[in-house]
């Protein structure tokens, strides 16, 4: 088990997820890789880039900027708790559609093993069985997927 992926999204469940690849990657001394995917804007977040009523008028690109130095600044965060263990522990953030990301770095590079929550930061008054991420990532993954609940 020689590189464990833990995609993250700032939830409990991936905090858990996160304090499960630790106990892991101790245990079989495995390098970890912290991922999170910004995710495509919706449609009324793009006209932001035509609109003339929002304030400043901040292109959509800038706001995906913000949302990547704040996510690589959660993973550095979450990266820093792994302590003695952290230089093992790379971090990486991608832009794109959630799910379609993770799994192409699963089914495209050296991953052994995945660990995610079964929930997220989605809503939390309908609780399905899976949320929408990870039930696309278990359907999808080519390597075996730990779902922390
Ligand atoms: N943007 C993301 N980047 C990286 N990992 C993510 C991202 N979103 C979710 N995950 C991972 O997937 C797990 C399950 O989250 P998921 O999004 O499926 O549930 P949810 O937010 O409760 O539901 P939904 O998004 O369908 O409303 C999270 O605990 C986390 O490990
Ligand atoms: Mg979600």
């Amino acid at each position: 088990m020689k590189k464990i992926l833990i995609p993250v999204d700032s939830s409990e469940f991936s905090e858990r997820a996160i304090e499960e690849g630790k106990k892991m990657a101790k245990a079989f001394g495995s390098e970890v890789v912290l991922l999170h995917i910004v995710g495509l804007k919706i449609p009324p977040m793009i006209t932001m880039r035509f609109s003339a009523t929002v304030p400043q008028g901040r292109p959509v690109d800038s706001y995906e900027d913000h949302e990547k130095k704040d996510a690589s600044d959660m993973l550095t965060a979450y990266k820093e708790s792994f302590g003695d263990m952290k230089d093992k522990v790379e971090t990486k953030v991608i832009h794109g559609i959630v799910a379609d990301e993770i799994l192409k770095i699963i089914n495209n590079t050296d991953v052994d093993l995945v660990i995610m929550g079964s929930h997220g930061i989605g809503s939390t008054l309908y609780r399905t069985l899976l949320g929408s991420v990870a039930n696309k990532v278990v359907h999808h993954s080519k390597k075996p997927v730990l779902v922390i609940k």
